[in-house]
Protein backbone atom coordinates (compact mmCIF):
# COMPACT_ATOMS: atom_id res chain seq x y z
CA UNK A 1 0.00 0.00 0.00
CA UNK A 2 1.10 3.29 -0.38
CA UNK A 3 1.79 5.94 1.77
CA UNK A 4 1.92 9.39 -1.07
CA UNK A 5 -0.06 9.25 -4.24
CA UNK A 6 -0.69 12.17 -6.57
CA UNK A 7 -3.52 11.91 -9.38
CA UNK A 8 -4.07 14.10 -12.40
CA UNK A 9 -5.70 13.68 -15.14
CA UNK A 10 -2.46 14.29 -17.32
CA UNK A 11 0.50 11.50 -16.32
CA UNK A 12 3.75 11.73 -16.90
CA UNK A 13 3.98 10.17 -20.43
CA UNK A 14 1.15 9.34 -22.74
CA UNK A 15 1.68 6.59 -25.55
CA UNK A 16 0.94 6.38 -29.23
CA UNK A 17 -0.14 3.63 -31.07
CA UNK A 18 1.29 2.74 -34.66
CA UNK A 19 -1.22 0.85 -37.33
CA UNK A 20 1.18 -2.51 -36.55
CA UNK A 21 0.11 -1.63 -32.89
CA UNK A 22 3.43 -0.53 -31.58
CA UNK A 23 3.60 1.67 -28.82
CA UNK A 24 5.56 4.50 -28.25
CA UNK A 25 5.75 6.57 -24.89
CA UNK A 26 6.36 10.35 -24.55
CA UNK A 27 6.74 13.14 -22.16
CA UNK A 28 3.59 14.60 -21.23
CA UNK A 29 2.96 18.68 -21.81
CA UNK A 30 1.85 21.47 -19.68
CA UNK A 31 2.97 23.00 -16.26
CA UNK A 32 1.56 20.57 -13.66
CA UNK A 33 3.84 17.48 -15.73
CA UNK A 34 6.79 19.99 -16.09
CA UNK A 35 6.37 20.59 -12.49
CA UNK A 36 5.38 17.24 -10.68
CA UNK A 37 7.58 14.54 -13.25
CA UNK A 38 10.66 14.72 -11.82
CA UNK A 39 9.79 15.06 -7.87
CA UNK A 40 7.33 12.12 -8.40
CA UNK A 41 9.04 9.55 -9.77
CA UNK A 42 12.16 9.87 -7.40
CA UNK A 43 10.37 9.90 -4.26
CA UNK A 44 8.89 6.82 -5.14
CA UNK A 45 4.85 8.11 -5.10
CA UNK A 46 2.26 6.80 -6.67
CA UNK A 47 0.67 8.64 -9.78
CA UNK A 48 -2.65 8.28 -10.75
CA UNK A 49 -3.65 9.14 -13.87
CA UNK A 50 -6.53 9.00 -16.54
CA UNK A 51 -5.86 7.44 -20.27
CA UNK A 52 -6.40 10.23 -22.47
CA UNK A 53 -6.68 8.19 -25.69
CA UNK A 54 -6.02 5.18 -27.81
CA UNK A 55 -2.57 5.05 -27.16
CA UNK A 56 -2.68 5.02 -23.01
CA UNK A 57 -5.85 2.66 -23.70
CA UNK A 58 -3.51 0.26 -25.15
CA UNK A 59 -0.83 0.67 -22.65
CA UNK A 60 -3.50 -0.06 -19.82
CA UNK A 61 -4.83 -2.99 -21.43
CA UNK A 62 -1.33 -4.42 -21.34
CA UNK A 63 -0.47 -3.74 -17.17
CA UNK A 64 -1.50 -5.32 -15.20
CA UNK A 65 -3.59 -3.33 -12.56
CA UNK A 66 -3.39 -0.41 -14.62
CA UNK A 67 0.29 -0.28 -13.59
CA UNK A 68 2.25 1.04 -16.07
CA UNK A 69 5.62 0.63 -14.31
CA UNK A 70 4.97 -3.08 -13.89
CA UNK A 71 4.28 -3.21 -17.66
CA UNK A 72 8.45 -2.62 -18.17
CA UNK A 73 8.00 0.99 -18.64
CA UNK A 74 10.75 3.54 -16.31
CA UNK A 75 7.97 5.56 -15.51
CA UNK A 76 7.78 5.24 -11.52
CA UNK A 77 5.18 3.74 -10.06
CA UNK A 78 2.45 5.08 -12.18
CA UNK A 79 -1.43 3.95 -12.41
CA UNK A 80 -3.80 4.50 -15.53
CA UNK A 81 -7.18 4.70 -15.69
CA UNK A 82 -9.04 3.73 -18.20
CA UNK A 83 -12.20 5.33 -18.48
CA UNK A 84 -15.00 4.72 -21.07
CA UNK A 85 -14.23 7.09 -23.78
CA UNK A 86 -17.61 9.01 -23.82
CA UNK A 87 -17.44 9.76 -19.96
CA UNK A 88 -14.07 10.56 -20.76
CA UNK A 89 -14.70 13.42 -23.63
CA UNK A 90 -17.08 14.73 -21.51
CA UNK A 91 -15.45 15.00 -18.44
CA UNK A 92 -11.67 15.93 -20.05
CA UNK A 93 -13.66 18.41 -22.99
CA UNK A 94 -16.96 19.48 -22.05
CA UNK A 95 -16.46 19.98 -18.38
CA UNK A 96 -12.82 20.70 -17.16
CA UNK A 97 -11.98 22.30 -20.74
CA UNK A 98 -14.77 24.02 -22.02
CA UNK A 99 -16.17 24.90 -18.78
CA UNK A 100 -13.96 25.13 -15.82
CA UNK A 101 -11.26 26.00 -17.30
CA UNK A 102 -12.58 28.73 -19.03
CA UNK A 103 -14.68 30.38 -16.42
CA UNK A 104 -11.30 30.46 -14.27
CA UNK A 105 -9.47 31.95 -16.87
CA UNK A 106 -12.16 34.66 -18.31
CA UNK A 107 -12.23 32.94 -21.82
CA UNK A 108 -15.83 33.77 -22.46
CA UNK A 109 -17.48 35.77 -25.29
CA UNK A 110 -19.77 36.58 -22.49
CA UNK A 111 -22.95 37.43 -25.40
CA UNK A 112 -23.06 33.99 -26.48
CA UNK A 113 -21.63 31.94 -24.13
CA UNK A 114 -21.82 29.80 -21.80
CA UNK A 115 -25.45 28.05 -22.18
CA UNK A 116 -26.05 25.18 -19.57
CA UNK A 117 -29.19 23.58 -20.55
CA UNK A 118 -30.16 19.74 -20.46
CA UNK A 119 -26.72 18.61 -22.45
CA UNK A 120 -24.59 20.00 -19.91
CA UNK A 121 -26.59 18.35 -16.87
CA UNK A 122 -25.39 15.15 -18.94
CA UNK A 123 -21.83 16.25 -19.21
CA UNK A 124 -21.84 17.34 -15.41
CA UNK A 125 -22.96 13.72 -14.57
CA UNK A 126 -20.26 12.21 -16.47
CA UNK A 127 -17.32 14.34 -14.42
CA UNK A 128 -18.86 13.49 -11.66
CA UNK A 129 -18.62 9.73 -12.45
CA UNK A 130 -15.12 10.48 -13.94
CA UNK A 131 -14.14 12.19 -10.25
CA UNK A 132 -15.69 8.89 -8.97
CA UNK A 133 -13.31 6.54 -10.73
CA UNK A 134 -10.65 8.60 -9.27
CA UNK A 135 -11.79 8.62 -5.33
CA UNK A 136 -11.88 4.62 -5.77
CA UNK A 137 -8.69 4.14 -7.43
CA UNK A 138 -7.04 6.84 -4.60
CA UNK A 139 -9.17 4.36 -1.90
CA UNK A 140 -7.85 1.17 -3.58
CA UNK A 141 -4.38 2.06 -3.35
CA UNK A 142 -3.64 4.69 -0.50
CA UNK A 143 -2.25 3.06 2.84
CA UNK A 144 -4.37 3.85 6.31
CA UNK A 145 -3.46 7.44 6.82
CA UNK A 146 -1.42 8.07 3.30
CA UNK A 147 -1.64 11.72 2.06
CA UNK A 148 -3.21 12.18 -1.12
CA UNK A 149 -2.15 15.49 -3.29
CA UNK A 150 -5.15 15.85 -5.98
CA UNK A 151 -4.43 17.71 -8.18
CA UNK A 152 -6.08 20.72 -10.94
CA UNK A 153 -9.76 21.42 -11.82
CA UNK A 154 -10.40 18.02 -13.63
CA UNK A 155 -10.57 16.66 -10.37
CA UNK A 156 -12.34 18.90 -7.91
CA UNK A 157 -14.96 16.69 -6.86
CA UNK A 158 -12.57 14.02 -5.56
CA UNK A 159 -11.59 15.02 -2.66
CA UNK A 160 -14.86 15.17 -0.72
CA UNK A 161 -15.53 12.18 -2.61
CA UNK A 162 -12.31 9.99 -1.32
CA UNK A 163 -13.33 11.88 2.48
CA UNK A 164 -16.80 10.13 2.13
CA UNK A 165 -14.74 6.52 1.17
CA UNK A 166 -11.82 6.82 3.45
CA UNK A 167 -12.10 9.21 6.24
CA UNK A 168 -8.70 7.74 6.97
CA UNK A 169 -6.62 10.07 4.74
CA UNK A 170 -5.03 12.97 4.56
CA UNK A 171 -6.39 14.95 1.31
CA UNK A 172 -4.72 17.80 -0.41
CA UNK A 173 -6.58 19.68 -3.78
CA UNK A 174 -3.82 21.71 -5.70
CA UNK A 175 -5.57 24.59 -8.60
CA UNK A 176 -2.22 24.65 -11.18
CA UNK A 177 -4.89 27.44 -12.94
CA UNK A 178 -6.32 30.94 -11.12
CA UNK A 179 -9.29 31.07 -9.68
CA UNK A 180 -12.24 33.26 -10.75
CA UNK A 181 -13.42 36.36 -9.42
CA UNK A 182 -17.28 35.16 -7.43
CA UNK A 183 -18.91 37.49 -10.05
CA UNK A 184 -17.53 35.40 -13.02
CA UNK A 185 -17.71 31.93 -10.99
CA UNK A 186 -21.39 32.63 -10.28
CA UNK A 187 -21.17 32.04 -14.37
CA UNK A 188 -21.97 28.20 -13.41
CA UNK A 189 -24.82 26.72 -12.42
CA UNK A 190 -25.14 27.25 -8.38
CA UNK A 191 -25.56 23.87 -7.84
CA UNK A 192 -22.35 23.17 -9.55
CA UNK A 193 -20.49 26.38 -8.41
CA UNK A 194 -21.51 24.81 -4.76
CA UNK A 195 -20.29 20.75 -5.76
CA UNK A 196 -16.97 22.53 -6.65
CA UNK A 197 -16.46 24.06 -3.89
CA UNK A 198 -17.64 21.85 -1.23
CA UNK A 199 -15.29 19.38 -3.48
CA UNK A 200 -12.40 20.76 -3.16
CA UNK A 201 -13.31 21.77 0.95
CA UNK A 202 -13.65 17.81 1.14
CA UNK A 203 -9.39 18.55 1.61
CA UNK A 204 -7.85 19.07 4.10
CA UNK A 205 -5.75 21.77 2.26
CA UNK A 206 -6.19 23.52 -0.52
CA UNK A 207 -3.55 25.15 -2.68
CA UNK A 208 -2.95 27.85 -5.09
CA UNK A 209 0.01 28.95 -6.89
CA UNK A 210 -0.23 32.76 -5.61
CA UNK A 211 -1.92 34.56 -2.84
CA UNK A 212 -4.27 36.38 -5.57
CA UNK A 213 -6.17 33.35 -6.28
CA UNK A 214 -6.09 31.62 -3.00
CA UNK A 215 -8.50 34.92 -1.95
CA UNK A 216 -10.93 34.16 -5.14
CA UNK A 217 -11.00 31.31 -3.89
CA UNK A 218 -12.01 32.13 -0.37
CA UNK A 219 -14.42 34.77 -1.99
CA UNK A 220 -15.90 32.68 -3.99
CA UNK A 221 -16.65 30.21 -0.77
CA UNK A 222 -18.02 33.09 1.05
CA UNK A 223 -20.14 34.88 -1.60
CA UNK A 224 -21.21 31.34 -2.84
CA UNK A 225 -21.55 28.85 0.31
CA UNK A 226 -21.95 31.57 2.88
CA UNK A 227 -18.65 29.79 4.45
CA UNK A 228 -16.13 31.95 6.82
CA UNK A 229 -12.72 32.67 5.72
CA UNK A 230 -9.81 33.47 7.51
CA UNK A 231 -7.60 35.68 5.33
CA UNK A 232 -4.56 35.87 7.91
CA UNK A 233 -4.80 32.39 9.01
CA UNK A 234 -6.01 31.29 5.31
CA UNK A 235 -8.56 28.71 6.05
CA UNK A 236 -12.38 28.24 4.97
CA UNK A 237 -14.65 26.68 7.17
CA UNK A 238 -17.46 25.34 6.07
CA UNK A 239 -20.60 23.10 7.84
CA UNK A 240 -18.43 22.01 10.73
CA UNK A 241 -14.58 21.53 8.84
CA UNK A 242 -12.03 23.52 8.69
CA UNK A 243 -9.96 23.87 5.24
CA UNK A 244 -6.51 25.06 5.38
CA UNK A 245 -5.65 27.31 2.38
CA UNK A 246 -2.33 27.49 1.06
CA UNK A 247 -0.45 29.68 -1.49
CA UNK A 248 2.93 27.29 -2.97
CA UNK A 249 4.18 28.86 -6.02
CA UNK A 250 5.98 26.25 -8.08
CA UNK A 251 9.52 27.40 -9.86
CA UNK A 252 11.93 25.50 -12.50
CA UNK A 253 14.57 22.93 -10.96
CA UNK A 254 17.25 24.75 -12.83
CA UNK A 255 20.69 22.00 -12.73
CA UNK A 256 18.26 19.83 -14.02
CA UNK A 257 16.79 21.69 -16.65
CA UNK A 258 20.24 22.75 -17.85
CA UNK A 259 20.94 19.60 -18.12
CA UNK A 260 18.99 18.50 -20.68
CA UNK A 261 19.00 21.60 -22.78
CA UNK A 262 22.65 20.69 -23.21
CA UNK A 263 21.58 16.87 -24.69
CA UNK A 264 22.90 16.62 -28.09
CA UNK A 265 19.05 17.12 -29.94
CA UNK A 266 19.00 20.33 -28.50
CA UNK A 267 22.04 21.81 -29.78
CA UNK A 268 21.62 20.30 -33.26
CA UNK A 269 18.48 22.14 -33.02
CA UNK A 270 20.08 25.38 -31.92
CA UNK A 271 22.55 24.76 -34.71
CA UNK A 272 20.02 24.73 -37.25
CA UNK A 273 17.97 28.01 -35.68
CA UNK A 274 21.03 29.58 -35.94
CA UNK A 275 21.80 28.86 -39.59
CA UNK A 276 17.98 30.27 -40.16
CA UNK A 277 18.35 33.38 -38.60
CA UNK A 278 22.05 34.29 -38.54
CA UNK A 279 23.55 36.77 -35.79
CA UNK A 280 19.85 38.66 -35.78
CA UNK A 281 18.33 39.68 -32.53
CA UNK A 282 15.84 36.93 -31.30
CA UNK A 283 12.21 37.67 -29.80
CA UNK A 284 10.64 33.91 -28.40
CA UNK A 285 7.68 32.65 -27.19
CA UNK A 286 6.90 29.44 -26.46
CA UNK A 287 3.26 28.06 -25.89
CA UNK A 288 0.58 25.20 -25.75
CA UNK A 289 -1.99 26.67 -28.56
CA UNK A 290 -3.89 28.10 -25.84
CA UNK A 291 -6.35 30.61 -25.81
CA UNK A 292 -5.36 31.92 -22.28
CA UNK A 293 -1.91 32.39 -23.24
CA UNK A 294 -2.91 35.40 -25.73
CA UNK A 295 -0.57 34.59 -28.36
CA UNK A 296 -2.96 36.24 -31.59
CA UNK A 297 -2.29 39.81 -29.32
CA UNK A 298 1.61 38.98 -28.69
CA UNK A 299 1.80 38.84 -33.01
CA UNK A 300 -0.54 41.81 -33.44
CA UNK A 301 2.25 43.59 -30.63
CA UNK A 302 5.24 42.58 -32.89
CA UNK A 303 3.52 43.59 -36.20
CA UNK A 304 2.91 46.97 -34.35
CA UNK A 305 6.61 47.02 -33.02
CA UNK A 306 7.60 46.44 -36.91
CA UNK A 307 5.42 49.48 -38.08
CA UNK A 308 7.15 52.03 -35.35
CA UNK A 309 10.79 50.81 -35.43
CA UNK A 310 11.40 50.60 -39.18
CA UNK A 311 15.39 50.45 -37.19
CA UNK A 312 14.72 47.30 -37.06
CA UNK A 313 13.94 45.72 -39.87
CA UNK A 314 16.23 42.65 -41.09
CA UNK A 315 17.83 42.65 -37.44
CA UNK A 316 15.28 40.98 -35.40
CA UNK A 317 12.92 37.37 -36.20
CA UNK A 318 10.19 36.43 -33.73
CA UNK A 319 10.42 32.63 -33.11
CA UNK A 320 6.85 31.60 -32.07
CA UNK A 321 6.64 28.60 -31.05
CA UNK A 322 3.51 26.67 -29.99
CA UNK A 323 2.84 22.74 -29.78
CA UNK A 324 -0.80 21.72 -30.51
CA UNK A 325 -3.13 21.47 -27.58
CA UNK A 326 -6.84 20.20 -26.83
CA UNK A 327 -7.88 20.32 -30.80
CA UNK A 328 -10.80 18.19 -29.79
CA UNK A 329 -12.41 21.57 -29.06
CA UNK A 330 -13.41 23.58 -32.35
CA UNK A 331 -12.20 26.79 -29.88
CA UNK A 332 -9.09 25.84 -29.97
CA UNK A 333 -8.96 24.76 -34.11
CA UNK A 334 -9.78 27.74 -34.60
CA UNK A 335 -7.33 29.83 -32.38
CA UNK A 336 -4.73 28.27 -34.12
CA UNK A 337 -6.10 29.40 -37.57
CA UNK A 338 -6.26 32.73 -36.02
CA UNK A 339 -2.68 32.81 -34.85
CA UNK A 340 -1.45 31.45 -38.61
CA UNK A 341 -3.67 34.43 -40.39
CA UNK A 342 -1.89 36.71 -38.18
CA UNK A 343 1.24 35.53 -38.63
CA UNK A 344 0.55 35.44 -42.88
CA UNK A 345 0.00 38.72 -42.35
CA UNK A 346 3.16 40.01 -40.93
CA UNK A 347 5.26 37.89 -43.48
CA UNK A 348 3.02 39.79 -46.07
CA UNK A 349 3.75 42.70 -45.20
CA UNK A 350 7.20 42.79 -43.88
CA UNK A 351 9.48 39.67 -45.10
CA UNK A 352 11.86 40.34 -47.74
CA UNK A 353 13.94 37.93 -50.03
CA UNK A 354 16.62 37.76 -47.23
CA UNK A 355 14.56 38.53 -44.15
CA UNK A 356 12.15 36.42 -42.44
CA UNK A 357 10.17 38.53 -39.60
CA UNK A 358 8.37 35.38 -38.05
CA UNK A 359 9.45 31.83 -37.63
CA UNK A 360 5.82 30.40 -36.16
CA UNK A 361 5.57 26.72 -35.36
CA UNK A 362 2.38 25.50 -34.27
CA UNK A 363 3.41 21.85 -33.80
CA UNK A 364 6.54 22.57 -32.05
CA UNK A 365 8.61 20.18 -29.96
CA UNK A 366 10.46 20.43 -26.59
CA UNK A 367 13.98 20.17 -27.89
CA UNK A 368 13.56 22.87 -30.16
CA UNK A 369 11.59 25.11 -27.55
CA UNK A 370 14.57 24.33 -25.18
CA UNK A 371 16.92 25.64 -28.46
CA UNK A 372 14.90 28.61 -28.48
CA UNK A 373 15.15 29.47 -25.15
CA UNK A 374 18.92 29.36 -25.14
CA UNK A 375 19.27 31.88 -27.89
CA UNK A 376 16.50 34.45 -26.84
CA UNK A 377 17.42 38.17 -26.36
CA UNK A 378 13.92 39.04 -25.59
CA UNK A 379 11.27 36.01 -24.14
CA UNK A 380 7.52 37.46 -24.77
CA UNK A 381 5.27 35.89 -22.14
CA UNK A 382 1.81 37.61 -21.95
CA UNK A 383 -1.33 35.64 -21.29
CA UNK A 384 -4.86 36.76 -20.68
CA UNK A 385 -4.35 35.10 -17.72
CA UNK A 386 -2.21 32.18 -16.18
CA UNK A 387 -1.90 29.95 -12.95
CA UNK A 388 1.79 30.87 -12.76
CA UNK A 389 3.56 30.43 -16.25
CA UNK A 390 6.36 28.31 -15.87
CA UNK A 391 7.81 29.22 -19.62
CA UNK A 392 8.97 32.60 -17.86
CA UNK A 393 10.74 30.98 -15.53
CA UNK A 394 12.32 28.41 -17.70
CA UNK A 395 13.56 31.30 -20.29
CA UNK A 396 15.90 33.09 -17.43
CA UNK A 397 17.19 29.68 -16.49
CA UNK A 398 18.32 29.01 -20.22
CA UNK A 399 19.18 32.18 -21.60
CA UNK A 400 22.07 34.01 -20.18
CA UNK A 401 20.87 37.61 -21.13
CA UNK A 402 16.83 37.51 -21.76
CA UNK A 403 14.74 40.16 -21.58
CA UNK A 404 11.44 39.08 -19.90
CA UNK A 405 7.90 40.72 -21.56
CA UNK A 406 5.88 39.84 -18.96
CA UNK A 407 1.66 39.97 -18.19
CA UNK A 408 0.74 41.32 -14.91
CA UNK A 409 -2.28 38.64 -15.05
CA UNK A 410 0.34 35.73 -14.75
CA UNK A 411 0.78 34.08 -11.54
CA UNK A 412 4.32 34.57 -11.92
CA UNK A 413 4.45 38.32 -12.10
CA UNK A 414 3.99 38.28 -8.60
CA UNK A 415 7.60 37.06 -8.49
CA UNK A 416 9.39 37.70 -11.33
CA UNK A 417 7.24 41.45 -12.16
CA UNK A 418 10.21 43.47 -10.38
CA UNK A 419 13.00 42.13 -12.80
CA UNK A 420 10.36 41.93 -16.28
CA UNK A 421 9.45 44.55 -18.06
CA UNK A 422 5.12 44.43 -17.05
CA UNK A 423 2.81 44.62 -19.71
CA UNK A 424 -1.66 44.75 -19.54
CA UNK A 425 -1.82 41.78 -21.76
CA UNK A 426 -4.96 43.78 -23.72
CA UNK A 427 -2.73 46.30 -24.24
CA UNK A 428 -0.79 45.99 -27.53
CA UNK A 429 0.86 49.06 -28.31
CA UNK A 430 2.19 48.74 -24.50
CA UNK A 431 3.24 45.71 -25.35
CA UNK A 432 4.86 46.11 -28.60
CA UNK A 433 6.66 49.52 -26.70
CA UNK A 434 7.83 46.87 -24.13
CA UNK A 435 9.01 44.37 -26.76
CA UNK A 436 11.41 47.47 -27.93
CA UNK A 437 12.30 48.37 -24.41
CA UNK A 438 13.99 44.92 -23.99
CA UNK A 439 15.82 44.77 -27.69
CA UNK A 440 17.23 48.43 -26.23
CA UNK A 441 17.94 47.72 -23.04
CA UNK A 442 21.60 47.95 -22.03
CA UNK A 443 23.92 44.68 -21.80
CA UNK A 444 24.87 45.39 -18.06
CA UNK A 445 21.06 45.86 -17.19
CA UNK A 446 19.60 43.27 -19.08
CA UNK A 447 22.32 40.21 -17.29
CA UNK A 448 21.89 41.74 -13.75
CA UNK A 449 17.85 41.49 -14.46
CA UNK A 450 18.00 37.83 -16.11
CA UNK A 451 20.46 36.75 -12.92
CA UNK A 452 17.47 38.31 -10.49
CA UNK A 453 15.00 36.20 -12.65
CA UNK A 454 16.93 33.21 -12.78
CA UNK A 455 17.53 33.44 -8.57
CA UNK A 456 13.50 34.23 -8.30
CA UNK A 457 13.00 31.45 -10.88
CA UNK A 458 15.03 28.81 -9.00
CA UNK A 459 13.95 29.92 -5.64
CA UNK A 460 10.89 26.99 -5.46
CA UNK A 461 11.67 24.26 -7.33
CA UNK A 462 8.96 21.20 -7.58
CA UNK A 463 10.98 19.41 -4.43
CA UNK A 464 10.54 21.80 -2.35
CA UNK A 465 7.27 22.46 -3.60
CA UNK A 466 6.03 18.86 -3.18
CA UNK A 467 7.82 19.26 0.63
CA UNK A 468 5.96 22.36 1.87
CA UNK A 469 2.26 20.59 0.64
CA UNK A 470 3.28 17.44 2.50
CA UNK A 471 4.32 19.00 5.78
CA UNK A 472 1.04 20.66 5.20
CA UNK A 473 -0.73 17.85 5.48
CA UNK A 474 1.63 16.09 8.29
C1 LIG B 1 -2.41 23.38 -17.62
C2 LIG B 1 -3.21 22.64 -16.59
C3 LIG B 1 -2.75 21.18 -16.54
C4 LIG B 1 -2.81 20.58 -17.91
C5 LIG B 1 -1.98 21.40 -18.89
C6 LIG B 1 -2.02 20.85 -20.31
O1 LIG B 1 -1.08 23.50 -17.21
O2 LIG B 1 -3.12 23.24 -15.34
O3 LIG B 1 -3.58 20.44 -15.69
O4 LIG B 1 -2.35 19.26 -17.90
O5 LIG B 1 -2.45 22.71 -18.87
O6 LIG B 1 -3.32 20.74 -20.76
P1 LIG B 1 -3.89 19.36 -21.27
O7 LIG B 1 -5.33 19.58 -21.49
O8 LIG B 1 -3.12 19.09 -22.53
O9 LIG B 1 -3.59 18.32 -20.23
Amino acid sequence: MNSVLVASNRGPVSFTVSDDGELTMKRGGGGLVSGLSGVAKGDGVLWVCAALADGDRSAVRMAPGGRIDHAGYDTGPLRMLDIPPAVFHRAYNAVANSTLWFVNHLLYDIPNAPNFGTKFEREWESYRDYNGAFALALAEEAGHGARVMVQDYHLTLTPAMLRAERPDLRIAHFSHTPWAPPEYFSLLPDDVAREVLEGILGADHAGFLTDRWAQAFMDCCVALLGAEADRVGRSVTHEGRTTRIGVHSLGVDGAALWERACEPDVESHMAALREQVGDRRLIVRIDRTELSKNIVRGLVAYREFLAAHPEWHGRVVHLAFAYPSRHDLPEYREYTASVQRSAQEIEDEYATEDWDPLILNVNDDYPRSLAAYRLADVLLVNPIRDGMNLVAKEGPVLSPRCALVLSREAGAAAELGPHALVVNPYDVSGTAAALHQALVMPEDERRARRDRLHAAATALPPQKWLAAQLDALA
